[in-house]
């Protein structure tokens, strides 16, 4: 039996179009599972929105909507663009799906009957005409952070959670689980900023709104939408339902991906709150970091947000999700700019891939009409050390993807590109078909089109298209030249021929032109 694999995304709050940062996650996350998919795995992929609270309410209402009508659009729209980005989820859960809301309902039951949810007072600064409560720190200038009028303090009667009594056992699980935050400098964060100085109780119920899901045995109060949102994980599975079959399968989650501001909810509450129902805590949350642009965060009033529909559909989906995935460090956010995204996709997309792919297909058919030799073992002086590079990368490859360093993956697979296209400058074909004995060039086109295979499986995960495109260009057509574990070896590809005609993977940009297109776009 296959191992399982369980990975989430966020659930979004639909509160608007999802510009390219917020796309991220899920992309992420989509690569990871076609990953895990290829080595063997069978996995799971969650996505959703996360449809309760005040400003879901308010949003509606300004719209002239009842929040359900609201929302309703909202996941189609999420959904749509899933489709268009080929997210492969398995499920997509609703916060107001009502197996989800039952659910979250005997949770706070639970939590009552154990004493971890007590009852007491939120304070806080309110804001009367948008009906919601803010923390200091969210205010702009004093003023309500979204109409900008004065807030006033007020209270109110709500339940709590009391975080405090798990703040130990927390700190001893991270201590003794060294995978469960990634990368591990978020865990340092957590410890100083939020444990150590003392983890305050949670508020987990409002009175003052009533979009959200009721509390059962005192039904004036709705579930405060931390709670509900992060409970999603599991209820989508059935937990507590009548069909636990997919909760016992894949619980606890292999990978949950968070972008860095929701870091706190997953890697302190989340956890608790599983603590709390005696449940397995996922195996890692990985937390990204932010696309952010030149001038700082995309915002619509700075006029510098980029929707992935701009960019798919003039430049197409995988040098988009290439983009996205290659400009994201691990150590800090990445920057998006219509010049780099440019030159990305004509130096490393047109000119390091696609013409390492064309060169090759016309040398195959110009000397072997498109046959490829057979494999002789090591024939040029450097095929041995283009094969010991090749497969000490693709090690390289497989430990950064564990490591969840998927911009350095892909800088470990354009380095193979790299050292196949100096391949062809080390070999020289053209001279080499001058000689008499065709055993040298026999063995140079072996290796470029088995080189070639290997990339295009190595990218399969991450432009899943440009993928099977190469593979179909190069002849390749049996399944076990398509595996991960064919990746290893050198002689396998027997019998194949080439396409006739080369067709380019990528068309080169006109950097003037297309900068000012995506310049033009990010206004609208
Ligand atoms: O936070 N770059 O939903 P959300 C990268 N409903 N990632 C970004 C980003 C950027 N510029 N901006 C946002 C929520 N994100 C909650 C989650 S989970 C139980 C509840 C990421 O729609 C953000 O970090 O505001 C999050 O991972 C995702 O987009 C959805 O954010
Ligand atoms: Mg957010």
């Amino acid at each position: 039996m296959s191992k399982k694999y369980y990975i989430t995304t966020p659930i979004y709050y639909p509160s608007g179009k999802f510009h390219i940062g917020t796309a991220y996650t899920t992309v992420l996350a989509d690569t990871l599972k076609r990953y895990r998919t290829l080595r063997g795995y069978d996995t799971y992929l969650l996505t959703g929105t996360d449809e309760h609270g005040q400003k879901i309410q308010n949003k509606a209402q300004e719209l002239g909507k009842t929040p359900k009508e609201y929302v309703d659009e909202m996941a189609q729209m999420a959904k749509d663009l899933w489709k268009l980005m080929d997210i492969n989820y398995d499920q997509f859960i609703r916060t107001t799906d009502e197996k989800h809301e039952k659910v979250v309902q005997k949770i706070f039951d639970k939590f009552m009957e154990s004493g971890d949810i007590y009852k007491g007072e939120y304070k806080g600064l309110y804001c009367v005409p948008c009906e919601t409560f803010f923390t200091e720190t969210q205010l702009v200038d004093g003023k309500c952070p979204d109409c900008g009028r004065e807030v006033i303090p007020m209270k109110e009667e709500a339940y709590f959670f009391k975080m405090s009594k798990y703040a130990d056992r927390l700190l001893k699980y991270y201590e003794e689980n060294p995978d469960f935050i990634k990368p591990s400098y978020r865990k340092t964060e957590m410890i100083n900023n939020f444990i150590k100085p003392g983890l305050e109780d949670l508020c987990v119920s409002r009175t003052s709104f009533d979009w959200g899901i009721k509390v059962l045995k005192d039904p004036k109060h709705v579930v405060y939408v931390w709670l509900d949102a992060l409970t999603n994980y599991i209820t989508a599975l059935g937990y507590m339902s009548d069909n636990e079959e997919l909760f016992n399968k894949y619980w606890p989650a292999d990978l949950q991906i968070v972008g860095k501001d929701i870091a706190r909810f997953h890697l302190i509450y989340w956890p608790i709150f599983l603590m709390a129902l005696d449940l397995p805590i996922p195996k890692t949350i990985f937390v990204h970091n932010w696309i952010t642009m030149k001038d700082g965060k995309m915002s619509k009033s700075k006029g510098n947000v980029v929707y992935p529909e701009l960019l798919i559909s003039r430049y197409g989906l995988d040098a988009t999700k290439y983009f996205l995935l290659k400009e994201m460090p691990s150590s800090t956010d990445g920057v998006f700019s219509p010049e780099e995204f440019v030159e990305r996709f004509n130096f490393d997309l047109c000119n390091d891939l696609g013409n390492l792919l064309n060169r090759t297909i016309s040398m195959v058919n110009k000397y072997f009409e498109g046959k490829v030799p057979k494999y002789k073992g090591i024939v040029n002086d450097v095929d041995k050390d283009l094969e010991d590079f090749t497969i000490s990368q693709i090690k390289k490859v497989e430990d950064t993807i564990e490591e969840l360093e998927i911009s350095l993956t892909l800088q470990e697979i354009w380095a193979i590109i790299s050292r196949t296209n100096k391949y062809i400058d080390e070999t020289m074909p053209w001279a080499q078909a001058k000689e008499e004995n065709k055993e040298k060039l026999e063995s140079t086109m072996y290796h470029l089109i088995e080189n070639l295979r290997k990339i295009a499986i190595l990218l399969k995960p991450f432009m899943s298209d440009t993928s099977d495109n190469m593979l179909k260009q190069l002849g390749i057509k049996e399944e076990n030249l398509k595996t991960w574990e064919s990746l290893n070896k050198y002689d396998q590809i027997d019998n194949v021929k080439v396409i006739e005609k080369g067709k380019p993977l990528f068309m080169r940009l006109d950097a003037e032109e297309e900068i000012n297109y995506i310049k033009n776009g990010m206004k609208k």
